[in-house]
Protein backbone atom coordinates (compact mmCIF):
# COMPACT_ATOMS: atom_id res chain seq x y z
CA UNK A 1 0.00 0.00 0.00
CA UNK A 2 2.71 2.69 0.93
CA UNK A 3 4.41 1.60 -1.98
CA UNK A 4 1.96 1.95 -4.43
CA UNK A 5 0.83 5.68 -3.12
CA UNK A 6 4.32 6.43 -3.49
CA UNK A 7 4.31 5.44 -7.33
CA UNK A 8 1.74 8.11 -8.08
CA UNK A 9 3.90 10.74 -6.92
CA UNK A 10 6.84 10.59 -9.41
CA UNK A 11 4.79 11.58 -12.80
CA UNK A 12 5.56 9.17 -15.84
CA UNK A 13 7.79 11.87 -17.75
CA UNK A 14 9.83 12.48 -14.57
CA UNK A 15 13.59 12.58 -15.17
CA UNK A 16 15.62 10.20 -13.26
CA UNK A 17 19.12 11.10 -14.68
CA UNK A 18 22.53 11.09 -13.24
CA UNK A 19 25.18 14.24 -14.05
CA UNK A 20 28.61 14.38 -15.08
CA UNK A 21 30.84 17.19 -16.61
CA UNK A 22 33.44 16.60 -19.88
CA UNK A 23 36.27 17.85 -17.85
CA UNK A 24 36.08 15.76 -14.44
CA UNK A 25 35.98 12.79 -16.44
CA UNK A 26 38.27 13.16 -19.75
CA UNK A 27 40.35 16.55 -18.82
CA UNK A 28 41.86 18.03 -22.40
CA UNK A 29 45.17 18.92 -23.41
CA UNK A 30 43.98 22.51 -24.58
CA UNK A 31 42.39 23.41 -21.79
CA UNK A 32 43.42 26.18 -19.48
CA UNK A 33 42.67 24.23 -16.28
CA UNK A 34 44.88 21.47 -17.37
CA UNK A 35 47.88 23.93 -17.04
CA UNK A 36 46.18 25.53 -13.92
CA UNK A 37 46.67 22.80 -11.72
CA UNK A 38 49.41 19.98 -11.53
CA UNK A 39 47.23 16.86 -10.77
CA UNK A 40 45.85 17.37 -14.05
CA UNK A 41 49.24 16.99 -15.60
CA UNK A 42 50.36 13.81 -13.35
CA UNK A 43 46.91 12.61 -14.60
CA UNK A 44 45.91 14.22 -18.09
CA UNK A 45 43.74 11.41 -19.02
CA UNK A 46 41.68 11.22 -15.95
CA UNK A 47 39.24 8.31 -15.71
CA UNK A 48 39.89 8.78 -19.54
CA UNK A 49 36.37 8.61 -20.59
CA UNK A 50 37.13 10.12 -23.70
CA UNK A 51 37.90 6.54 -24.74
CA UNK A 52 35.90 4.67 -22.58
CA UNK A 53 32.93 6.57 -23.03
CA UNK A 54 30.89 3.56 -24.51
CA UNK A 55 31.40 1.52 -21.59
CA UNK A 56 30.62 4.33 -19.07
CA UNK A 57 27.31 4.89 -21.21
CA UNK A 58 26.20 1.23 -20.45
CA UNK A 59 26.44 1.90 -16.93
CA UNK A 60 23.26 4.15 -17.56
CA UNK A 61 21.61 1.11 -18.69
CA UNK A 62 22.48 -0.53 -15.60
CA UNK A 63 21.22 2.50 -13.30
CA UNK A 64 17.80 2.60 -15.66
CA UNK A 65 18.03 6.11 -15.74
CA UNK A 66 15.79 7.82 -18.50
CA UNK A 67 17.78 11.16 -18.36
CA UNK A 68 21.79 12.07 -18.50
CA UNK A 69 23.32 15.57 -18.02
CA UNK A 70 26.83 15.77 -20.13
CA UNK A 71 29.03 18.21 -21.42
CA UNK A 72 31.46 19.12 -24.22
CA UNK A 73 34.08 19.99 -23.77
CA UNK A 74 34.70 23.44 -25.74
CA UNK A 75 38.97 23.03 -25.79
CA UNK A 76 38.67 19.56 -27.68
CA UNK A 77 36.15 21.00 -29.85
CA UNK A 78 37.92 24.56 -30.94
CA UNK A 79 41.57 23.44 -29.45
CA UNK A 80 42.56 27.07 -32.08
CA UNK A 81 40.57 29.79 -32.48
CA UNK A 82 40.58 29.37 -35.80
CA UNK A 83 40.10 25.17 -35.85
CA UNK A 84 37.37 23.39 -35.51
CA UNK A 85 37.78 19.89 -34.48
CA UNK A 86 35.60 17.65 -36.72
CA UNK A 87 36.42 14.40 -34.80
CA UNK A 88 35.76 15.73 -31.59
CA UNK A 89 32.00 17.04 -32.55
CA UNK A 90 31.58 13.50 -34.04
CA UNK A 91 32.39 12.14 -30.76
CA UNK A 92 29.93 13.86 -28.99
CA UNK A 93 27.26 13.19 -31.31
CA UNK A 94 27.88 9.68 -30.78
CA UNK A 95 27.50 9.70 -26.99
CA UNK A 96 24.07 11.76 -28.15
CA UNK A 97 23.19 8.96 -30.22
CA UNK A 98 23.99 5.90 -28.03
CA UNK A 99 21.95 7.59 -25.50
CA UNK A 100 19.12 8.48 -27.50
CA UNK A 101 19.21 4.59 -29.11
CA UNK A 102 18.69 3.82 -25.67
CA UNK A 103 15.63 6.05 -24.99
CA UNK A 104 17.61 8.32 -22.86
CA UNK A 105 17.09 12.27 -22.63
CA UNK A 106 20.68 14.08 -23.20
CA UNK A 107 20.65 16.85 -21.26
CA UNK A 108 24.35 18.79 -22.59
CA UNK A 109 26.09 21.61 -20.85
CA UNK A 110 27.82 23.85 -23.07
CA UNK A 111 30.21 25.51 -20.72
CA UNK A 112 31.21 24.05 -17.03
CA UNK A 113 34.01 25.60 -16.35
CA UNK A 114 36.79 24.72 -18.42
CA UNK A 115 38.33 26.77 -21.77
CA UNK A 116 40.22 26.71 -24.38
CA UNK A 117 43.68 28.35 -23.52
CA UNK A 118 43.47 30.71 -26.02
CA UNK A 119 40.15 32.12 -25.07
CA UNK A 120 41.68 32.72 -21.08
CA UNK A 121 44.49 34.23 -22.82
CA UNK A 122 42.85 36.46 -24.86
CA UNK A 123 39.45 36.80 -24.02
CA UNK A 124 38.44 36.15 -20.77
CA UNK A 125 35.27 36.71 -19.40
CA UNK A 126 35.58 40.39 -18.16
CA UNK A 127 36.69 41.28 -22.06
CA UNK A 128 33.80 42.32 -24.16
CA UNK A 129 35.20 39.70 -26.84
CA UNK A 130 34.41 36.92 -24.74
CA UNK A 131 30.54 37.34 -25.83
CA UNK A 132 31.45 37.14 -29.58
CA UNK A 133 33.84 33.84 -28.76
CA UNK A 134 31.14 31.99 -26.56
CA UNK A 135 27.95 32.65 -28.62
CA UNK A 136 30.47 31.11 -31.53
CA UNK A 137 30.95 28.60 -29.88
CA UNK A 138 27.41 27.79 -29.16
CA UNK A 139 25.96 28.45 -32.85
CA UNK A 140 28.75 25.35 -33.72
CA UNK A 141 27.22 23.20 -31.38
CA UNK A 142 23.61 23.67 -31.90
CA UNK A 143 23.90 23.96 -35.72
CA UNK A 144 26.17 20.41 -35.69
CA UNK A 145 24.58 18.53 -32.93
CA UNK A 146 21.15 16.61 -33.63
CA UNK A 147 18.98 15.21 -30.91
CA UNK A 148 19.57 17.29 -27.78
CA UNK A 149 16.30 19.00 -26.42
CA UNK A 150 17.71 20.16 -23.13
CA UNK A 151 20.13 22.67 -23.02
CA UNK A 152 22.06 24.47 -20.31
CA UNK A 153 24.56 27.52 -21.30
CA UNK A 154 26.56 27.75 -18.61
CA UNK A 155 27.22 25.65 -15.00
CA UNK A 156 27.00 27.55 -11.92
CA UNK A 157 28.21 31.29 -13.66
CA UNK A 158 28.10 32.39 -9.68
CA UNK A 159 31.10 29.66 -9.28
CA UNK A 160 32.71 31.27 -12.60
CA UNK A 161 33.04 34.57 -10.85
CA UNK A 162 33.85 33.90 -7.36
CA UNK A 163 36.68 31.35 -8.23
CA UNK A 164 38.12 33.10 -10.95
CA UNK A 165 37.57 36.86 -10.31
CA UNK A 166 36.89 37.32 -6.75
CA UNK A 167 39.26 34.16 -4.84
CA UNK A 168 41.13 33.94 -7.64
CA UNK A 169 41.69 29.92 -7.20
CA UNK A 170 40.39 29.10 -10.07
CA UNK A 171 41.72 30.35 -13.98
CA UNK A 172 41.79 33.52 -14.67
CA UNK A 173 43.07 33.82 -11.24
CA UNK A 174 42.36 37.17 -10.37
CA UNK A 175 40.82 39.37 -7.52
CA UNK A 176 39.01 41.86 -8.66
CA UNK A 177 35.54 43.22 -7.98
CA UNK A 178 35.25 45.77 -10.71
CA UNK A 179 36.61 42.84 -13.67
CA UNK A 180 34.10 40.59 -11.38
CA UNK A 181 31.21 42.90 -12.15
CA UNK A 182 31.76 43.18 -16.00
CA UNK A 183 32.56 39.41 -16.38
CA UNK A 184 29.34 38.86 -14.97
CA UNK A 185 27.30 41.00 -17.16
CA UNK A 186 29.17 39.28 -19.87
CA UNK A 187 28.54 36.09 -18.91
CA UNK A 188 24.95 36.48 -18.82
CA UNK A 189 24.71 38.35 -21.75
CA UNK A 190 26.06 35.42 -23.13
CA UNK A 191 23.32 33.19 -21.69
CA UNK A 192 20.66 35.29 -22.83
CA UNK A 193 22.05 35.37 -26.59
CA UNK A 194 23.04 31.50 -26.27
CA UNK A 195 18.92 31.30 -25.47
CA UNK A 196 18.06 32.71 -28.68
CA UNK A 197 20.71 31.14 -30.77
CA UNK A 198 19.22 27.60 -29.76
CA UNK A 199 15.53 28.19 -29.91
CA UNK A 200 16.13 29.31 -33.53
CA UNK A 201 17.60 26.11 -34.29
CA UNK A 202 15.74 23.56 -32.26
CA UNK A 203 12.57 24.53 -32.43
CA UNK A 204 11.09 23.34 -29.02
CA UNK A 205 14.22 23.19 -26.99
CA UNK A 206 14.28 23.69 -23.56
CA UNK A 207 17.01 25.97 -22.60
CA UNK A 208 18.34 27.03 -18.84
CA UNK A 209 21.25 27.29 -16.64
CA UNK A 210 22.75 25.23 -13.38
CA UNK A 211 22.65 27.52 -11.00
CA UNK A 212 23.87 26.71 -6.80
CA UNK A 213 21.48 27.48 -4.87
CA UNK A 214 22.55 27.22 -1.41
CA UNK A 215 20.93 27.66 2.24
CA UNK A 216 22.87 30.31 4.64
CA UNK A 217 22.17 30.55 8.51
CA UNK A 218 23.84 33.10 10.66
CA UNK A 219 27.01 31.38 12.60
CA UNK A 220 25.12 32.92 16.31
CA UNK A 221 21.32 33.77 15.53
CA UNK A 222 21.85 35.91 18.48
CA UNK A 223 24.61 38.19 16.68
CA UNK A 224 23.09 40.94 14.46
CA UNK A 225 26.16 40.86 12.07
CA UNK A 226 26.13 37.18 11.08
CA UNK A 227 22.20 37.52 10.47
CA UNK A 228 23.18 40.19 8.60
CA UNK A 229 25.45 38.75 6.14
CA UNK A 230 23.30 35.73 6.26
CA UNK A 231 20.63 37.72 4.39
CA UNK A 232 23.06 39.85 2.35
CA UNK A 233 24.23 36.04 0.97
CA UNK A 234 20.75 34.96 0.42
CA UNK A 235 19.75 37.97 -1.49
CA UNK A 236 22.98 37.98 -3.66
CA UNK A 237 23.15 34.18 -4.11
CA UNK A 238 19.38 32.96 -4.04
CA UNK A 239 17.81 36.10 -5.00
CA UNK A 240 19.58 38.54 -7.32
CA UNK A 241 19.38 35.85 -10.14
CA UNK A 242 15.56 35.35 -10.02
CA UNK A 243 15.19 38.41 -10.22
CA UNK A 244 17.06 38.82 -12.86
CA UNK A 245 15.52 36.56 -14.98
CA UNK A 246 12.26 38.31 -13.84
CA UNK A 247 13.26 41.94 -14.55
CA UNK A 248 16.58 41.02 -16.95
CA UNK A 249 18.74 43.56 -14.02
CA UNK A 250 20.94 42.20 -11.31
CA UNK A 251 20.76 44.29 -8.34
CA UNK A 252 23.72 43.57 -5.96
CA UNK A 253 23.74 44.89 -2.60
CA UNK A 254 26.17 44.38 -0.03
CA UNK A 255 25.40 46.25 3.69
CA UNK A 256 26.78 49.55 4.04
CA UNK A 257 26.71 50.53 0.39
CA UNK A 258 25.13 52.09 -2.72
CA UNK A 259 23.22 48.92 -4.74
CA UNK A 260 24.40 47.76 -7.79
CA UNK A 261 22.44 47.42 -11.02
CA UNK A 262 23.30 45.53 -13.78
CA UNK A 263 21.37 45.27 -16.76
CA UNK A 264 21.36 41.98 -18.94
CA UNK A 265 19.41 40.59 -21.61
CA UNK A 266 17.88 37.75 -19.99
CA UNK A 267 14.73 38.51 -18.91
CA UNK A 268 12.57 35.74 -19.65
CA UNK A 269 15.30 33.34 -21.11
CA UNK A 270 14.66 30.19 -19.16
CA UNK A 271 12.22 27.60 -19.75
CA UNK A 272 13.18 25.52 -16.98
CA UNK A 273 15.46 26.32 -14.05
CA UNK A 274 18.01 24.16 -13.06
CA UNK A 275 19.36 24.10 -9.39
CA UNK A 276 22.03 22.16 -7.93
CA UNK A 277 22.34 21.70 -4.74
CA UNK A 278 24.02 19.92 -1.52
CA UNK A 279 24.88 21.96 1.12
CA UNK A 280 24.20 24.97 4.31
CA UNK A 281 26.72 27.24 4.87
CA UNK A 282 27.07 28.98 8.27
CA UNK A 283 28.05 32.61 8.17
CA UNK A 284 29.80 34.39 10.61
CA UNK A 285 31.34 38.29 10.75
CA UNK A 286 35.26 38.10 11.49
CA UNK A 287 36.57 41.79 10.48
CA UNK A 288 39.97 40.10 10.69
CA UNK A 289 38.78 37.83 7.24
CA UNK A 290 38.82 38.91 3.78
CA UNK A 291 35.30 41.05 3.18
CA UNK A 292 34.64 40.79 6.80
CA UNK A 293 32.74 37.23 6.45
CA UNK A 294 34.14 33.69 7.79
CA UNK A 295 31.85 30.30 6.61
CA UNK A 296 31.98 26.94 7.73
CA UNK A 297 30.00 24.10 7.49
CA UNK A 298 28.67 22.23 10.43
CA UNK A 299 26.81 19.15 11.34
CA UNK A 300 23.54 20.86 13.59
CA UNK A 301 21.09 18.30 12.74
CA UNK A 302 22.96 15.39 12.92
CA UNK A 303 23.42 13.92 9.41
CA UNK A 304 26.94 14.43 9.32
CA UNK A 305 29.49 16.20 7.17
CA UNK A 306 30.64 14.83 4.07
CA UNK A 307 34.24 14.40 2.67
CA UNK A 308 34.28 17.95 1.17
CA UNK A 309 33.41 18.82 4.62
CA UNK A 310 29.90 20.13 3.71
CA UNK A 311 26.90 19.41 5.88
CA UNK A 312 24.30 16.92 5.10
CA UNK A 313 21.43 19.29 4.98
CA UNK A 314 18.20 17.69 2.83
CA UNK A 315 15.38 20.14 4.26
CA UNK A 316 17.63 22.76 2.68
CA UNK A 317 16.74 21.19 -1.04
CA UNK A 318 13.35 21.74 -0.16
CA UNK A 319 13.87 25.58 0.88
CA UNK A 320 15.72 26.15 -2.18
CA UNK A 321 12.85 24.64 -3.99
CA UNK A 322 10.41 26.43 -2.38
CA UNK A 323 12.15 29.51 -3.16
CA UNK A 324 12.34 29.25 -6.86
CA UNK A 325 9.21 28.26 -7.12
CA UNK A 326 8.54 31.74 -7.64
CA UNK A 327 10.10 32.25 -11.08
CA UNK A 328 6.80 29.85 -11.97
CA UNK A 329 8.91 27.85 -14.38
CA UNK A 330 9.31 23.71 -14.19
CA UNK A 331 12.49 23.37 -11.65
CA UNK A 332 15.14 20.69 -12.33
CA UNK A 333 17.58 19.33 -9.72
CA UNK A 334 20.35 19.66 -11.95
CA UNK A 335 23.17 18.11 -9.73
CA UNK A 336 22.73 16.98 -6.22
CA UNK A 337 25.31 14.42 -4.03
CA UNK A 338 27.37 13.55 -1.69
CA UNK A 339 31.50 12.79 -1.65
CA UNK A 340 32.27 9.95 0.65
CA UNK A 341 34.18 6.59 0.93
CA UNK A 342 31.00 5.35 2.76
CA UNK A 343 28.87 3.70 0.54
CA UNK A 344 26.18 3.79 3.24
CA UNK A 345 26.30 7.49 3.22
CA UNK A 346 25.70 8.19 -0.08
CA UNK A 347 22.83 5.89 0.03
CA UNK A 348 21.85 7.59 2.69
CA UNK A 349 22.35 11.04 1.43
CA UNK A 350 20.23 10.31 -2.02
CA UNK A 351 17.18 8.81 -0.12
CA UNK A 352 16.86 11.76 2.35
CA UNK A 353 17.01 13.99 -0.76
CA UNK A 354 14.90 12.05 -3.02
CA UNK A 355 12.41 11.91 0.29
CA UNK A 356 12.40 15.40 0.12
CA UNK A 357 11.74 15.95 -3.92
CA UNK A 358 8.81 13.60 -3.50
CA UNK A 359 7.54 15.94 -0.07
CA UNK A 360 7.94 18.84 -2.34
CA UNK A 361 5.84 17.38 -5.35
CA UNK A 362 3.34 16.48 -2.87
CA UNK A 363 3.37 20.25 -1.89
CA UNK A 364 2.88 21.02 -5.72
CA UNK A 365 5.83 22.25 -6.30
CA UNK A 366 6.49 21.28 -9.99
CA UNK A 367 10.26 19.94 -9.86
CA UNK A 368 10.99 17.68 -13.62
CA UNK A 369 13.90 15.87 -12.46
CA UNK A 370 16.65 14.96 -10.46
CA UNK A 371 20.48 14.17 -11.75
CA UNK A 372 22.61 12.39 -9.33
CA UNK A 373 26.04 13.92 -9.05
CA UNK A 374 27.65 11.69 -10.32
CA UNK A 375 27.93 8.47 -12.60
CA UNK A 376 31.36 7.65 -11.87
CA UNK A 377 34.32 8.95 -9.24
CA UNK A 378 35.89 11.57 -11.11
CA UNK A 379 38.49 14.88 -10.67
CA UNK A 380 36.86 17.29 -8.22
CA UNK A 381 38.31 20.39 -8.99
CA UNK A 382 40.40 21.91 -6.31
CA UNK A 383 39.95 18.67 -4.28
CA UNK A 384 41.63 16.52 -6.55
CA UNK A 385 40.49 13.18 -7.20
CA UNK A 386 39.92 11.96 -3.79
CA UNK A 387 36.47 13.23 -3.46
CA UNK A 388 34.44 10.05 -4.69
CA UNK A 389 31.26 11.67 -5.55
CA UNK A 390 30.57 8.43 -7.80
CA UNK A 391 27.38 6.14 -7.58
CA UNK A 392 30.48 3.60 -9.26
CA UNK A 393 34.03 3.49 -7.79
CA UNK A 394 37.07 4.20 -9.77
CA UNK A 395 40.38 3.12 -9.16
CA UNK A 396 42.69 5.68 -10.92
CA UNK A 397 45.66 3.53 -10.81
CA UNK A 398 43.30 0.41 -13.60
CA UNK A 399 40.53 2.78 -14.36
CA UNK A 400 38.69 0.03 -13.94
CA UNK A 401 34.98 1.04 -12.56
CA UNK A 402 33.11 -0.67 -9.40
CA UNK A 403 29.42 -0.41 -9.15
CA UNK A 404 28.96 0.56 -5.33
CA UNK A 405 25.66 -0.20 -3.51
CA UNK A 406 24.43 3.50 -4.25
CA UNK A 407 24.76 2.65 -7.97
CA UNK A 408 21.96 -0.07 -7.20
CA UNK A 409 19.91 1.20 -4.42
CA UNK A 410 19.85 4.35 -6.78
CA UNK A 411 18.60 1.87 -9.70
CA UNK A 412 15.68 0.50 -6.68
CA UNK A 413 14.63 4.19 -6.05
CA UNK A 414 14.37 4.85 -9.26
CA UNK A 415 11.78 1.44 -10.42
CA UNK A 416 9.77 1.88 -6.90
CA UNK A 417 9.16 5.40 -7.07
CA UNK A 418 8.54 6.06 -10.84
CA UNK A 419 7.19 2.63 -11.49
CA UNK A 420 9.23 2.51 -14.45
C1 LIG B 1 29.33 21.47 -8.51
C2 LIG B 1 29.98 21.40 -9.86
C3 LIG B 1 30.44 20.04 -10.24
C4 LIG B 1 30.97 19.22 -9.10
C5 LIG B 1 30.10 19.35 -7.87
C6 LIG B 1 30.62 18.67 -6.62
O1 LIG B 1 29.40 22.73 -7.97
O2 LIG B 1 29.09 21.82 -10.86
O3 LIG B 1 31.36 20.17 -11.28
O4 LIG B 1 32.28 19.43 -8.90
O5 LIG B 1 29.91 20.69 -7.55
O6 LIG B 1 31.48 19.48 -5.91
Amino acid sequence: MHDRRKKKIFPDDFLWGVATSAFQLEGSPHADWTTWDPVISEKPLITDHYRLFRQDLRLLKELGVNAYRFSIEWSRIQPREDTWDLEAIAHYQEIIDILRSCHIEPMLTLHHFTHPRWFMERSPWHRTASIEKFLRFTEMMVSSLKGVRYWLTFNEPYVILLGGYLEGCTPPGLRDVPRSLVALKNIFTCHGKAYDIIHRYIPGAQVSLAHNMSVFAPWKRWNPLDRLLKKTANYFYNHSIINAFQTGIFIIKFPFSKPVEIEVPIKDKLDFFGINYYTRIHLRFNPFRKMGVELRYADIEGHGLTKMGWEVHPRGLAKVLRYASRLDLPLMITENGIATHDTGEKVKYMKKHIDVVEKCLRDGIDVRGYFYWTLIDNYEWLQGLDARFGLYRVDFETLERTPTFAATYYAYLIQSRSGM
